[in-house]
């Protein structure tokens, strides 16, 4: 039982078992995300990192532990139900429909009825996307399509927003853009749950940071208690090199 005055985490994963099929690829994974933080989820290629937000946001059912948001039982709720409960997830690669236009693509992720609204909150956010309404999403630059993917951050006012791999395959600016944008989700009191592979990035970012590696944690704690020696093991390299190129 949670103790007196105990704050309900946001997010909280407790002794998570996943995989595909026969291959287990998440073992006693346990995780929480408190209202209003920021946690990174580091590791090397292969960790489990994506596995783990499928598992988070629905989209892969755990074959034991239990998934809780905002201290309720939601281990067996649809992705939509945990959408509704103010959960939301960006996908690795982008998740967005090149041939929708750049409108369709956001009205597709606001709640009916609201999208005049939500579609203002995301223009504004991002004014670049409110000039490309028309177009089709896939004639937008990289940049501009991972912008897109992260605007959603914005039309429906979640409390917790996972995010995978935002800054992958972008030019060093573009990715400046990115973690300003993340800055400026988590400023508005949104909790985040990052994967990243820019290191130095993330933990500038983080409150709280996960490293994974073979499906296990095996690290949690501040950022600024990661030693060298973790990242030289685990990530192949030292802590401050681990910076953008
Ligand atoms: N759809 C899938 N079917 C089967 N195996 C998968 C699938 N997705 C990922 N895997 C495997 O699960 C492991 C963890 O993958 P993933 O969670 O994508 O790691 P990360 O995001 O940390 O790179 C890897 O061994 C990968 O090959
Ligand atoms: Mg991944």
């Amino acid at each position: 039982m949670r103790e007196h005055g105990e704050v309900a985490g946001m997010l909280e994963l407790r002794g998570i078992e996943a995989g595909y099929g026969e291959h287990i690829v998440l073992r006693d994974v346990s995780l929480t995300v408190q209202p209003g933080t920021v946690v990174a989820v580091l590791g090397p290629n292969g960790a489990g990192k994506t596995t783990l937000l499928r598992v988070a946001s629905g989209l892969l059912r755990p074959s034991a532990g239990t998934v809780l948001l905002g201290g309720e039982d939601l281990t067996r709720a649809r992705p939509y139900v945990r959408a509704r409960r103010g959960l939301c997830h960006i996908p690795e690669g982008r998740g967005i429909y090149p041939a929708l236009t750049v409108r369709e693509n956001l009205v597709l992720h606001a709640h009916k009825g609201e999208e005049t609204p939500a579609l203002d909150r995301a223009t504004s956010a991002f004014p670049v996307l409110g000039q490309k309404l028309r177009q089709p999403a896939g004639q937008l630059s990289g940049g501009q399509q991972q912008m897109l993917s992260l605007v959603r951050a914005y039309l429906t006012r979640p409390r917790l927003v996972l995010v995978d791999e935002a800054s992958m395959g972008l030019a060093p600016v573009v990715v400046d853009q990115i973690f300003e944008f993340l800055g400026q989700i988590a400023g508005s009191g949104t909790a985040l749950l990052i994967v990243e592979q820019y290191v130095s990035r993330a933990l500038a970012l983080a409150d709280r940071v996960y490293l994974l590696n073979k499906g296990g944690v095996v690290f949690t704690g501040p950022p600024a208690d990661i030693g060298d020696d973790l990242f030289m093991h685990y990530l192949g390299t030292a802590a401050g090199a681990h910076q953008a190129p």
